[in-house]
């Protein structure tokens, strides 16, 4: 009774979520109509009927596939906006969100376009929502490191709209080693570094986004569990995982959330964090996933609690502002 509410109700931040996850099957319609765009499903249900993953790349060929009907500045904005205005919904007062900008350049859409609608959503979201949100440029691991050098050097003229640089797509057979040179870079122009690893992929990526990325956050990184050393070191380091529990639910990482590790990440000290991941394709946006994780275990208000911290802990906002949301 009293945690649904907390839950709800908790301010919170929000570190992992792809914004062309957080399209709508309706909203992809709109898109499509407005734009000229042609579908391969009949209607919405029919694309909704699609949703049912076995793997993160069943997946990921429906969410590129959705992708495509994103054109203009206003399409990023409207989608960006829209995701923001139901992030503050769940009384989420930062959001920190990815991007796959290879998505849209590969189909002839400007850097620009996507970056400056995205970023508008933004700026619209501080002043109308009192909603802190940033952009993380993420590279996709199945295409190579040349694209990805090429992709940040067309990014850096909008340096000043993004914080940092993430890794997602297909995991295995990607390792984070792949991207040694461009995470390198990134980290030498200032920004803020991230990396998915170990979603599917094995432990091992996991010590490579940290040794060789240097990445400062692991994105999931459930498969931690698997290794008692790395779990120590993510403990003793406080190198925050941000997990999302209905994503790895809806891809067959944990089938059945009363098997997914949340609560013991937390009970060995581990800096976790409870994010949507794609939340339009996943079936829930940040608070689902908080009351889905926590109906499926015996965690407390203190875990509660620890979530929320940690939430913020784990943030690059300003001090400052993480001061007075603690
Ligand atoms: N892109 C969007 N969602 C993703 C996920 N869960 N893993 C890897 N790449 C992604
Ligand atoms: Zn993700």
């Amino acid at each position: 009774q009293h945690l649904p509410a907390l839950l709800a109700a908790m301010p919170k931040a929000e570190l992992h979520m792809h914004i062309e996850g957080s399209l709508e099957p309706e909203m992809i319609f709109a898109l499509a109509q407005r734009n000229g765009v042609a579908l391969p499903y009949a209607s919405v249900d029919a694309l909704r009927a699609a949703y049912a993953f076995t793997d993160l790349q069943s997946f990921l060929n429906i969410y590129y596939a959705g992708a495509s009907v994103l054109l203009t500045e206003q399409d990023f904005h409207d989608m960006a906006w829209a995701y923001l205005q139901r992030a503050a919904a769940d009384h989420v007062v930062r959001a920190e969100i990815f991007f796959d900008p290879q998505t849209h350049t590969a189909r002839g859409v400007p850097m620009a376009t996507v970056i400056n609608g995205l970023a508008r959503a933004c700026d619209a979201a501080h002043e109308q929502l009192g909603v802190s949100a940033a952009l993380i440029l993420c590279f996709l691991r199945h295409l190579s490191e040349d694209e990805a050098l090429a992709t940040l050097a067309e990014a850096l003229p909008y340096r000043q709209h993004f914080i940092g640089v993430g890794l997602d797509s297909s995991e295995v057979g990607h390792p984070p080693e792949k991207f040694s040179r461009v995470f390198a870079q990134a980290r030498a122009h200032g920004l803020h570094v991230v990396a998915h690893a170990g979603e599917e992929g094995p432990p091992d990526y996991i010590w490579q986004a940290l040794d060789v990325l240097h990445a400062e956050r692991i994105d999931h990184g459930v498969q931690a569990t698997r290794d008692a050393a790395l779990m120590q070191r993510l403990a003793r380091e406080r190198i925050p995982l941000t997990v999302c529990p209905l994503s790895n639910q809806k891809l067959q990482v944990f089938p059945d959330l009363r098997q997914h590790p949340l609560k013991a990440l937390l009970d060995a000290g581990l800096c976790a964090t409870v994010n949507s991941d794609d939340p339009a394709y996943f079936g829930g946006y940040v608070g689902d996933n908080l009351q889905a994780v926590f109906a499926a275990s015996d965690m407390d208000a203190n875990h509660a609690w620890q979530l929320a911290a940690n939430s913020f802990e784990a943030s690059f906002a300003p001090e400052a502002d993480k001061a007075v949301w603690r």
